[in-house]
């Protein structure tokens, strides 16, 4: 069974606990391993992001602005090795549960200028691709052409993946099940958009199309998204819940969440 590639995104929010310092939910992460194992998709690039490994550590040392001075090179090798730390439970997980899961660190196939990939070796990626492995990526410190390093996220990763793949879908699965019109977590009102196209990304941008920027990264999302979508490449905002739903959408069959495509 053939379907093509799924670039699948795991938010770090639903792998880590994100009010406790590398603090793993590695419930979270088992029960992904068994939804992903069920599927039965096997042409899967997985992209997970930070949550409590990347973050906090990455504010510490202020390494998304870039490269200040020799004392932040401490923090750049922490926060890659906490990523390292998380990819490793990503990817036993995910070979417990039989599937050939191999890390891929960004920091070696990646560079940015401006915070944007300029550059990417994606010779060892395909090459897993083609024996049938199954690359996990993560979002990292990539070194930066203006900025000397930067932080680069899970996001553009999976966007950037997608396009340059020709990917059959992308699958974010976050905390929350799609893009709401409010924060589904505080405010019972809040209603879930089921459909986007890429040009209504522009009316959330100014403010014309509301939608609930929960933990601060929804509008970000879906401007990475939008080119995706926008290149014919449908992209699935979903969350782990209810049981079978992340597998539904792998498969590209109906699941709850924001569908956004051309
Ligand atoms: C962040 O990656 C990685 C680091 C801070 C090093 P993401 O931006 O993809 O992480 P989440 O999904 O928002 O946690």
């Amino acid at each position: 069974l053939s379907r093509g590639l799924v670039v699948l995104k795991l938010g770090g929010s639903i792998i880590t606990d994100k009010s406790e310092r590398f603090r793993p939910d590695e419930e979270a992460i088992g029960s992904l391993a068994r939804e992903i194992a069920s599927s039965g998709v096997r042409e899967l690039v997985i992209v997970h992001g930070g949550g409590s490994f990347g973050h906090p550590l990455a504010a510490d040392y202020g390494l998304s602005e870039g490269f200040r001075g020799p004392e932040q090179l401490r923090g750049l090798a922490e926060t890659h090795l906490a990523m390292e730390e998380l990819n490793k439970l990503v990817v036993s997980a995910l070979l417990a549960e039989g599937l050939p899961a191999i890390p891929l660190p960004p920091i070696s196939c990646f560079t940015t200028k401006g915070k944007r990939i300029s550059r990417a070796f994606l010779g060892p990626l395909k090459a897993l691709l083609a024996l049938g492995a199954m690359p996990v990526l993560y979002g990292d410190v990539v070194l930066d052409e203006e900025l000397g390093f930067t932080i680069l996220s899970g996001d553009q990763i999976a966007a950037y993946l997608a396009l340059a793949l020709g990917a059959e879908r992308v699958v974010l699965c976050l905390r929350v099940p799609g893009v709401f019109t409010r924060n589904p977590e505080e405010d019972p009102s809040a209603e879930l958009i089921e459909r986007l196209r890429p040009e209504d990304v522009k009316h959330v941008e100014t403010g014309r199309l509301r939608v609930a920027d929960v933990t601060g990264g929804m509008r970000k999302k879906l401007e990475e998204m939008a080119p995706v979508a926008a290149a014919g490449i449908p992209v699935f905002f979903t969350s782990p819940r209810p049981p079978g739903n992340l597998a539904r959408a792998l498969k590209g069959e109906r699941a709850v969440g924001t569908l956004l495509s051309r």
